[in-house]
């Protein structure tokens, strides 16, 4: 949640700035900032609204001439997103932007106003400045003055800082934060990730806890929190600068989703070298697996969903119990694990603080832990035991649609290897199902998505509803919780899932003429059980949906069939997903919503 970025070097830093700040706008959008050497003095711009609204108002000032800056790109924590509470932040000869919460912000702040210092704005960040500003006074040195504030700051940060006397310098600490430092032949970077980056260069530096960077143009420095220099490797992004672009879509998601089958055969297919897929090259072996008698999986909003589904896929082919937990419960409700215990994470950022705290106290108790991740050198995916990247490429809309799919079809992949070490599947059955995952299912996500009109048709006749319910049995139960997900985070619509069984025990008495009830059925074995119960709710008024196989029984109470290509049951209910990911996608648009920038969302969260 926010993003920072900073440029130092012979080139326009304002213009590399706010071309960073476009891409990190997914990480809250608003307000936005920067602040420039110009003539060796600091110059500061700032405004509440998008990135595009900072541009606006950097040309009415006459643009900025600098090759030194730092910007920001905000989702308020501390203080209404207003221009005084935008960042950069100063304090004396202090400018900074930051991303992340300062918990002790408020004692600080207390015994800097007792020492004489004055505040405007009602943020965290304006306290941290002044903490570095108050060393600085007393060290006169930039790196001795940020290693001294370092202690006295409880939280989490990745600061850009500009120190007014010392132009030409870009000074940058994390703890808990991500940021990177990018490097090229004329300059040097500071981000929140290397999307924001990879128009001028793949090339990066990731910084640890406690590390500090300081960017003179093309030279970089890298010091430990003892102030010691140090040497840091030079990692290559793996994505393109396109990747991280829209590509002719009108909006990201709408790419994103596009790009499920690739991203499913992108992340498996190099997993795929004996015929099968297996975990060997991520340093999870059979015989490990033959060890896990049980599994927790603990992640957050649709990653969770994820382990939903893998919850579903693992008892049923493997019969070990896995539980799954939201990591902010997770994390306070002292979990019982030893280093008997497996826990598995699920981020597509690797950033997620509930996440990250999750695997943290998991590890604590001796558990071993695995993690599913999108970034590559995220934190979560640093410190996890075994860490099974997805190469869904970056996802750059806060409604996550690729990431999700990719990590349930690993996820899948995964209870099949595990079922095979326990005996229960064939080398041959590994075979059969890779082939589905690579082949089957990837040719049935193309299908849905070459209906897309027919989806956007479905979402023409309900767009204007403000209630939708969503239902669904067994697996189809755990799915619809995704689809609801969806659909309320982009369109503002009220939407619920329930599990079809349960309607009856109390939630049926929302349904009323016309509420629209949308049921996920793919699994046969219980069709009739969740037909009794679309003709329940359409006696009470409701108008009935049905997302389903082709052998789904028909029904005059059914108002509207979508009939999903056929495939194996066990994916039929994710390609179920991508058609309601469409429907989703369509709805926000036709009620004119900002669908990659949903209103109070950020992508990426990293506070608690
Ligand atoms: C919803 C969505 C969020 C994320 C959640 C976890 O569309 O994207 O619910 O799934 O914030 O994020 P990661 O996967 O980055 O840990």
């Amino acid at each position: 949640m926010c993003g920072i970025i900073g440029y130092s070097g012979s080139e326009n830093a304002a213009e590399r700035i706010v071309s960073g700040l476009k891409s990190l706008e997914y990480r809250g959008y608003d307000s936005a900032g920067i602040a420039a050497f110009e003539e060796n003095k600091v110059r500061i711009i700032k405004t509440v609204g998008r990135v595009s609204a900072l541009e606006h108002r950097i040309d009415e000032c006459g643009g900025i001439r600098s090759g030194c800056g730092i910007g920001h790109t905000r989702w308020a924590t501390h203080g209404a997103p207003n221009d005084i509470n935008s960042h950069p932040q100063v304090s004396g000869r202090v400018v900074l932007v930051h991303n992340g919460i300062i918990e002790n912000y408020h004692e600080l702040k207390t015994e800097l106003i007792s020492q004489g210092v004055s505040f405007v704005s009602e943020t965290d960040t304006e306290v941290a400045a002044a903490v570095i500003d108050s060393e600085y006074n007393k060290a006169g040195d930039p790196l001795k003055a940020i290693l001294a504030a370092m202690p006295k700051l409880t939280g989490s940060y990745a600061f850009g800082i500009l120190f007014k006397d010392v132009p030409g310098v870009i000074y940058s600490v994390k703890k808990g934060s991500p940021l990177i430092v990018g490097v090229t032949d004329n300059g040097g970077f500071i981000s929140s990730d290397t999307s924001a980056i990879l128009r001028y260069t793949k090339k990066y530096i990731s910084l640890e806890n406690g590390e500090i960077a300081v960017i003179k143009g093309a030279s970089t420095e890298v010091y430990n929190s003892r102030g010691e220099s140090v040497k840091k490797e030079i990692l290559t992004a793996k994505w393109d600068a396109a990747a991280a672009e829209k590509g002719g879509y009108s909006h990201f998601m709408l790419k994103e989703i596009h790009e499920e089958p690739e991203a499913v055969k992108k992340t498996l297919g190099i997993r795929n070298r004996h015929g099968y897929i297996d975990f060997e090259d991520d340093g999870i072996t059979v015989e490990q697996l033959k060890n896990i008698n049980f599994l927790r999986i603990v992640a957050c909003g649709t990653a969770m969903h994820a382990g939903l589904y893998a919850k579903y896929a693992i008892e049923k082919m493997a019969r070990i119990p896995v539980i799954v937990e939201v990591a902010s419960e997770f994390r306070y409700s002292d979990p019982i694990l030893s280093d008997k215990d497996t826990v598995l994470i699920i981020s597509q950022s690797g950033e997620t603080a509930d996440s990250l705290e999750a695997l943290r106290i998991a590890k604590s108790k001796g558990a071993r832990t695995i993690a599913v991740v999108n970034v590559i050198a995220s934190s979560i995916a640093r410190e996890a035991d075994n860490v099974i990247y997805t190469y869904a490429g970056p996802e750059i809309s806060v409604a996550s649609t690729k990431a999700y799919t990719v990590q349930v079809a690993t996820l899948c992949a995964f209870a099949f290897e595990l079922a095979y070490s326990k005996g229960r599947l064939t080398e041959q059955d590994l075979m059969y199902y890779s082939k589905i995952i690579l082949h089957d299912l990837c040719e049935a996500i193309e299908k849905v998505i070459s209906d897309e009109e027919r989806i956007r048709g479905i979402a023409q006749e309900l767009y204007d509803n403000e209630n939708v319910f969503f239902i669904g049995r067994s697996l189809d139960c755990a799915l619809v919780q995704e689809a609801s997900l969806k659909l309320k985070e982009i369109s503002y619509i009220h939407s619920e899932a329930y599990a079809a069984g349960e309607l009856k025990h109390g939630t049926i008495s929302l349904i009323t003429n016309g509420t629209p009830v949308i049921s996920l059925a793919t699994v046969p074995e219980i069709y009739e059980k969740t037909m009794s119960n679309i003709v329940e709710v359409v006696t009470r008024g409701g108008k009935a949906f049905v997302v389903c196989g082709s052998d789904f029984p028909d029904n005059s109470a059914i108002l509207y069939r979508y009939e999903l290509p056929e495939i194996d049951r066990m994916f039929m209910g994710l390609v179920g997903i991508t058609a309601m990911q469409l429907f989703a996608y369509y709805m926000s648009v036709l009620r004119g919503n900002d669908v990659d920038k949903p209103r109070n969302l950020a992508k990426s969260v990293t506070v608690e």
